[in-house]
């Protein structure tokens, strides 16, 4: 089978043969002698008219086709000059593999993308989500592309942990027990020691922690997978099951962090831009007229740096916009990242040495006592897309930030042994990838760049 693609980029090499496809029916329109049938093969967006008519066998099985049935088309390549699209095929034999019942979802019309989420098992059979989801597929290959070439160990860390990366408490817990009937010890709280691994556990929220012992052995790492937040946050920028890519290096500071940070995402955009161009003009010409212009404007420039204590002094001249107005101390809302990103910087930027009290204990404190080494890198449309951090290399200031916040010693043993033997200054974040795939495609809705979204809610399939 030749795909569709391949005729739109090489069509002299197709023109005039006989050549084969196979797809599924996006229209059928039939007149008496001949009919129409427009097809997606899944290699492109676009779509082929196939023509055909009632000199084959089975002309009226093919007139009564419904939308969505797959089908291969063996027929002549012909150019149509006068025609909204380049070439058709003129068919000389349709098989039919699958019929499609007459209810299928899917009709010749324009379906709004709320509908479309609810049948998630079909609407990558669209063109938008032809586009969305091949697009998706090259961002996690140019990822994994600018790390190797760079040199950095892939490592799989685990789904399953017993640890906290964030703190946060947002986590989904793992166990094996019977939820109608919990094991208690005498005091009430559960008795874990017969589950599954005998102790507390739940899905990771990141794979800093074990990453980093990596670091600590090969000096560049990355990990790229799913992580599990059950963040009560019902809008368009959160999941509760998202990927990561998390870098990892070892002899780097938080200056070095921000240059990896902005190298990727620049390297990422390239990519895109020249691996899927048809795609990148289809989401600036449907989904987002300005994408094309603002991508080629983050090649061309830096990434703007401010500190959140200078943030903060910009943005409160701005309070009177706000519904949450800031002060030192305050997390930024997505409103105010998108306000400094989109409004006063309009470029991507890295806010820096945040207060430690709002970020994660494994922070390295700067010197003033009161913020830590972080950056988070805010975009124009959706805000924050990374966080990360300079760590905290010194064993006991972490232990005393540990004991501050409670955490137990024997859970993060391992993390503070790195500190204990041949701990260096180390650096790195995480690039939330359903939110660098909103970025490089100009959708809105987390919900519509990842296959299957899980949110508040909602589970399906
Ligand atoms: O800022 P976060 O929480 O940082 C970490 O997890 C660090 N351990 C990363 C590191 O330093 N290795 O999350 C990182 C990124 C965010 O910037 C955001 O893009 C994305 O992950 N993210 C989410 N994406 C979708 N849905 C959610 N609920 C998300 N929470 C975070
Ligand atoms: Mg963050």
């Amino acid at each position: 089978l030749v795909t569709v693609r391949e005729l739109y980029r090489s069509r002299e090499t197709y023109m005039d043969k006989e050549i084969t496809i196979g797809g599924w029916v996006r229209s059928v329109r039939d007149s008496k002698a001949f009919g129409f049938i427009v097809v997606s093969d899944g290699s492109y967006f676009e779509t082929l008219q196939v023509v055909y008519h009632d000199t084959m066998a089975n002309f009226s099985e093919i007139s009564k086709l419904n939308v969505g049935a797959a089908i291969i088309v063996k027929g002549t390549l012909v150019a149509t000059p006068q025609a909204k699209q380049p070439f058709e095929i003129q068919a000389t034999e349709i098989l039919v593999e699958g019929a499609s019942a007459p209810e299928y979802p899917l009709q010749k019309k324009r379906h709004t993308l709320e509908y479309l989420r609810t049948i998630p098992h079909l609407r990558a059979r669209t063109n938008t989500f032809q586009a969305v989801f091949r697009v998706r597929s090259l961002i996690a290959y140019a990822i994994h592309q600018f790390f190797q070439e760079r040199g950095f160990v892939y490592v799989h860390t685990p789904l399953i942990t017993g640890s906290d990366c964030e703190g946060a408490g947002e986590m989904f817990q793992v166990t094996t027990m019977d939820l109608n009937d919990i094991p208690k010890n005498e005091d009430g709280s559960v008795d874990f020691s017969k589950d599954f691994f005998g102790k507390p556990t739940n899905l990771t929220v990141s794979g800093q922690l074990n990453v980093e012992t990596y670091a600590m052995a090969f000096r560049n790492v990355y990990t790229f997978g799913p992580t599990f937040r059950a963040e009560n946050s019902n809008t368009t920028r959160h999941a509760a099951e998202f990927w990561m890519i998390e870098p990892e290096i070892a002899f780097a500071d938080l200056q070095d962090d921000m240059n990896l940070a902005e190298s990727m995402l620049k390297y990422v955009i390239r990519y895109v831009l020249e691996n899927a161009p048809e795609e990148m003009n289809f989401f600036n010409q449907f989904v987002d007229k300005g994408l094309l212009e603002r991508l080629n404007g983050v090649l061309n420039s830096e990434f703007g740096h401010v500190t959140y204590t200078e943030a903060i002094e910009i943005l409160e001249k701005h309070n009177d916009k706000f519904d949450y107005k800031v002060s030192w101390g305050c997390d930024l809302q997505t409103e105010h990242e998108r306000y400094l990103t989109e409004e006063i910087y309009k470029r991507p930027v890295f806010v820096t040495d945040y207060p430690k009290e709002i970020k994660a204990f494994y922070m390295k404190m700067n010197p003033d006592n009161k913020t830590v080494a972080a950056m988070d890198c805010l975009v124009p449309g959706i805000g924050e897309i990374i966080g990360g951090s300079q760590r905290e290399d010194d064993y006991e200031k972490l232990l005393a930030r540990m004991n501050e916040l409670g955490l137990k010693q024997e859970d993060y043993q391992f993390y503070l042994d790195l500190r204990k033997f041949g701990s260096t200054r180390h650096s790195g974040f995480g690039l939330g990838f359903e939110r660098c795939v909103m970025y490089l495609t100009g959708m809105g809705n987390i919900r519509d760049v990842i296959p299957f979204p899980r949110t508040v809610g909602n589970c399906e399939l």
